[in-house]
């Protein structure tokens, strides 16, 4: 495999990565990376403004290509290829990092990868560690993005679910929200629930135990702020009921996927929440009920990152592929364009 630099910049992360594909160690397949993470410009708005993240991803995109391929003592002629995410994600954002990856690539003479941003989360735990094999049944949960895919080649995703409104990063930011924890609250959240009594506030578990293992959060986070406005609970105990509720959600929507796909290799959890140890944990006795072992990559890889998507870049350069320079930038672009919209379901950016 070959050697690709990675470029990524569809939220509020920009971040630029050196990957070795044929290097023996994590370690060293990733040569090089920085991550420029924008939560100081957003905090005080408490979410991702578009315009504030394009802008900042314009400041910092070029002179940290350049520091990342310093850092990894190579030039962009180096490079076999070059790979950015096309999307999906906040449109100006994608944009300054197909742009610069288009700019790279016509400049050195290189190709380009048009990378799609889930693909990215979808493989990192085979940029963790390659002897994870397709097919594979994978939980992707983000503030973004909420799915349940059976990844069974490189290219090839089934979508068994997704979710009808909140993603469940979202749902954990906006608990942060309610309970003061400020923004990005994931973290905050796991945090304060660690000291707190998970069954102590009661709390709605949103379409438990439905045939198909789609999610919802919206009644979640709605119950919280009853609760939290009723405050008759300590913020320790009300963040310890939301995950608890958030992860029976999780662990029974994974469990019917589990029915209604093909035979595979493992469990894997990606994405911002992949982070979060009590979710992990669940997942890890999941799996066991199915005689299969949890693969998550470490949290790290798990939130935004660009060797994720150089990863995802080694493995299309592998297979011959590589996309033209005009390709576009695209806000929204399902890894499985088959899957059929589910009824309830809103439109998310
Ligand atoms: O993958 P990511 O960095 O960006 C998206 O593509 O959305 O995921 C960020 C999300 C945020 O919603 C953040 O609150 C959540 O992942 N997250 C966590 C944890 N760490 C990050 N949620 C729960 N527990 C965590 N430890
Ligand atoms: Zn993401």
């Amino acid at each position: 495999m070959a050697v690709i630099l990675g470029i990524e910049s569809s939220c509020d992360e920009t971040a630029v990565a050196v990957i070795d594909g044929a290097a023996p160690t994590l370690e060293q397949r990733i040569v090089a990376q920085r991550i420029a993470s924008q939560d100081e410009a957003h905090r005080p708005y408490g979410g991702v403004v578009p315009e504030i993240a394009a802008r900042a991803h314009v400041e910092v995109i070029a002179p940290m290509v350049a520091a990342t391929l310093a850092d990894a003592g190579i030039r962009l002629d180096n490079v076999d290829a070059i790979a950015a995410t096309a999307g999906p994600g906040l449109i100006g954002g994608v944009m300054v990092g197909l742009v610069t990856g288009k700019a790279l690539a016509m400049a050195a003479g290189k190709p380009l990868l048009a990378i799609n941003h889930l693909e990215g989360h979808a493989l990192s735990p085979r940029l963790a560690d390659p002897a994870l094999l397709y097919p594979y049944l994978l939980l992707l949960v983000s503030g973004g993005h909420c799915q349940i895919l059976e990844v069974r080649a490189l290219g090839e995703y089934r979508r068994l679910a997704t979710t009808i409104d909140d993603a469940l990063g979202e749902a954990f930011d906006k608990t942060a929200k309610i309970l003061g924890l400020g923004y990005p609250g994931g973290p905050a959240v796991e945090r304060l629930a660690r000291a707190g009594n998970d069954r102590a506030v009661p709390l709605p578990r949103p379409l438990l135990g439905t045939a198909e293992p789609h999610f919802s959060f919206a009644g979640l986070k709605s119950a919280v702020m009853r609760a939290h406005q009723a405050g008759l609970h300590s913020q320790e105990d009300l963040a310890a009921s939301f995950q608890r509720a958030a992860i029976d959600c999780v662990v029974d929507r994974t469990r019917r996927a589990f029915a209604l796909c093909g035979p595979v290799t493992a469990l894997v959890v990606a994405g911002g929440v992949a982070a979060n140890a009590a979710v992990r944990s669940a997942l890890q006795t999941l799996a066991a009920e199915f005689d299969l072992s949890l693969v998550a990559p470490p949290p790290a890889l798990c939130t935004d990152n660009a060797a994720m998507i150089g990863w995802a870049g080694a493995e299309r350069f592998a297979m011959g592929y590589s996309d033209s320079l005009d390709v576009a930038a695209r806000p929204r672009w399902p890894l499985d364009a088959g899957a059929m919209p589910v009824r309830g379901a809103g439109v998310k950016a």
